[in-house]
């Protein structure tokens, strides 16, 4: 894991511990002794750090953080301690990323030299860690505090280019990182530049007395303890320590501040999360599948989620024919497609040379025989099941039968889809988001006929389009919406029984997700309630007339103006939900109607309880049913499709914390207060759901 090797009287360090030359707590026991050698040996006047396989390294191997260290594990902040005694020359010889505990080993250096294009990052607080071997205490006193509390919160990939100037680096070079390093040892002629020997730097005209105000401001600027912002306060706790203590001690409450968070509940639900998105691929016999070779796509219809699939193809590198019959559409779709990439090229996310490459890569024809020589087509159109029918008895005859054939319907049955085709084995669900675009989740729904082969394929394809693909079986709704119609049933029946929407609504945000309900239905469209309400009146309509009567007062939700909510173009641009009283009158009207009881006292804990448990209950039954695979797979559902607090885990992790049997408990209660409709789970029997 690690080689050495002189060249006069400078040692160079590889490290080499494929693939990203993780930090383990085995690699730093090979390395600590191989650090004290170099320090040892009279012949050495200078130590460089390098990476093997293009990479100086991602830092500590996550693995280890499960592992309870014992007297005698050696970690990064044992290297870093023998760096920082040492009296050689040190330099870190960056090629490629240098992340968390790698970028903490090349502060501790003397110089810090890296190739162009190389980027340095703390990406600890995605994790609801901090930097914990002084990372904290030595980047502020390079750069000045804000600027440090910047690079550790928002956890940028900081381009070398960049780092030079902040001045986090001495050099960067073309090429040759290693040789540049030797030089610059040379030059160094043993100087030492220990940073625990300087002060931290405050911003540019703040004046000690006033750090504590700096500091206050910083912990406003980040969200509350209790939501999401637990680590990000520990934080800026320990850049104060690195400005109101000696180092030392600041080291001190730097490590006693990241031992806290590594048992803390929202870092051990994050990085659950990262966990269960790394499993989501291992599916029996997906190892031995086949993947195909996807060269060019194809997508049928080209309204607002066709032309989103469109991007993700073209943001892949695959060429892309989009079948859209309406003119109209069409020129509405190009214009989508061009606004996006000149927004991107604005924001300088993109060359103006790359934009123009992916906008050139979508086609638009209205001739299905174009789709001929595609390797996969994704159907996007009206979701009924006629037309969807229809369009594949039609790609069926028309596309080569080695391609596959994917439909992102967001209810209806894959199988029935399929079964219009001679080739069910290629058939399945691709369910994008929306914006597809933009949203990170791609439900890849198995029909009873679906090939492993095609199942790799969608993932391979999803990869490529950086989406995080969850299996899921075929069932209605799938996994997301199957869960979210028993989510918002429960958020209908309290406004029925004379709860005010926009106190649900509140009662969710504070629980964490971005928004509440009936906010989020009138986003999605109250049109697109009705049809899934049409199609399934036991999901997703409530017990009253009151989506009807939205329905026929046109009020779709945000598009329109007003739905559950109003909405004012001169509030938050027409976006903001301002509370209606209207509506609120409607639901005691309408509940008065069906003779609902009024039971307008109900806790903001009890509305999460009833929501969240609504979720819980059928992720569970998803599980019984073998529709999902594991909670994690639903918690990585809930989380990059629907805005599920993170820092919770998404909902069966969070079932685990609270106790799946406390859960259960719950949810018989409901049974007997709220009706049968409360059928717990038998698997939130178990004390955990997670294995
Ligand atoms: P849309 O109404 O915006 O677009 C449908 C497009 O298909 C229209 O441009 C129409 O002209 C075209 N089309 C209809 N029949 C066609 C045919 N036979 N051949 C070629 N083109 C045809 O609908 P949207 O919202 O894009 O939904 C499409 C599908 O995606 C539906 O199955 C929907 O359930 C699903 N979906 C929608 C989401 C959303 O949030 N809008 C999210 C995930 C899935």
């Amino acid at each position: 894991m690690i080689s050495s090797k002189d060249s006069n009287d400078i040692r160079v360090i590889t490290l080499d511990n494929p693939p990203v030359n993780a930090l383990s707590f085995a690699l730093c026991a090979e390395l600590l002794p191989v650090v004290e050698a170099a320090e040892k040996d009279d012949a050495v006047k200078a130590v460089i750090f390098t990476g093997a396989n293009g990479i100086f390294s991602g830092g500590a191997d996550v693995n280890d953080f499960t592992t309870e260290p014992t007297p005698e594990t050696k970690t990064i902040r044992d290297v870093i301690a023998a760096v920082e005694r040492g009296t050689k020359v040190f330099i870190a010889a960056i090629d490629g990323n240098a992340l968390g505990g790698a970028f903490e080993l090349s502060l501790a250096c003397d110089y810090r030299v890296a190739t162009r294009g190389s980027r340095l990052s703390f990406p600890e607080i995605q994790l609801g860690l901090i930097p914990g071997a002084g990372g904290t205490q030595r980047l502020p006193r390079l750069v000045d505090v804000q600027e440090a509390l910047q690079v550790m919160l928002k956890a940028p990939r900081v381009p070398a280019e960049e780092a030079l100037t902040k001045g986090i680096l001495d050099e960067v070079v073309d090429g040759g990182v290693v040789e540049a390093a030797k030089a610059l040892a040379q030059r160094s002629e043993g100087v030492k530049r220990r940073l625990s020997e300087r002060r931290a730097i405050l911003p540019k005209g703040v004046v000690p007395q006033a750090l504590p105000f700096v500091v206050s401001q910083a912990h406003k600027m980040v969200p509350p303890e209790e939501s999401g912002g637990f680590a990000a306060h520990k934080l800026i706790d320990a850049v104060e320590a690195a400005v109101t203590l000696p180092f030392a001690y600041g080291l001190a409450r730097e490590s006693r501040l990241f031992d806290e968070l590594v048992r803390s509940k929202p870092s051990l639900a994050l990085r659950h999360v990262f966990f269960a998105e790394r499993t989501l691929n291992k599916i029996p016999g997906l190892a031995q599948a086949q993947a195909r070779t996807v060269a060019k796509g194809g997508v049928v219809g080209g309204g607002t989620m066709g032309t989103g699939i469109a991007i993700c193809f073209a943001d892949a590198g695959i060429p892309v024919t989009v079948v859209e019959p309406i003119d109209e559409q069409v020129e509405r779709a190009k214009q989508m497609i061009f606004g996006m990439y000149a927004h991107q090229v604005q924001r300088g996310r993109l060359t103006q040379e790359e934009a123009w490459k992916r906008g050139q890569s979508v086609e638009f024809t209205a001739e299905y025989g174009e789709l001929a020589d595609c390797d996969l087509v994704v159907e996007a159109v009206f979701e009924s099941m006629d037309v969807k029918r229809d369009v594949f008895a039609k790609l069926d005859a028309v596309v080569k039968p080695s391609a596959m054939l994917a439909t992102n319907t967001s209810t209806l049955d894959i199988d029935e889809i399929a079964a219009a085709t001679k080739r069910s084995s290629q058939v399945l669900g691709m369910h994008f988001f929306a914006p597809a675009n933009i949203m990170k989740l791609l439900e890849v729904v198995r029909g009873s006929a679906t090939s492993l082969d095609a199942i790799g394929t969608a993932f391979a394809v999803g990869k490529s389009m950086r989406k995080v693909s969850v299996l899921s079986g075929n069932a209605f709704g799938f996994i997301g919406n199957r869960m979210l119609l028993d989510y918002v049933r429960e958020a209908l029946y309290m406004a029925e029984e004379g709860l005010p929407p926009y106190r649900i609504d509140a009662a969710m945000k504070s629980f964490g997700f971005p928004m509440g309900p009936f906010a989020m239905f009138d986003l999605s469209g109250i049109d697109v309630a009705w049809h899934i309400a049409q199609a399934r009146p036991d999901l997703g309509a409530g017990r009253t007339k009151v989506l009807q009567r939205l329905v026929e007062m046109k009020r779709f939700g945000q598009k329109t103006g007003a739905g559950y909510y109003r909405y004012d173009k001169n509030v938050g641009g027409g976006r903001e939900p301002i509370r209606d009283e209207t509506i609120e009158a409607l639901f005691a009207q309408e509940a008065q109607s069906a003779g609902i009881a009024q039971h307008p006292n109900v806790s903001d804990e009890e509305v999460v309880r009833r929501c969240v448990y609504a979720l819980i209950n059928a992720g569970a039954a998803l599980l019984e049913e073998g529709i999902a695979l594991r909670p994690g797979d639903i918690d990585i559902v809930w989380v990059y499709g629907y805005g599920f607090p993170p820092y919770r885990g998404g909902p069966m992790w969070y079932a685990d914390d609270i106790g799946a049997k406390n859960v259960y408990e719950s949810i018989v209660r409901f049974r007997k207060e709220l009706g049968d409709r409360w059928e717990p789970a038998k698997l939130l029997q178990q004390e955990l759901v997670h294995a």
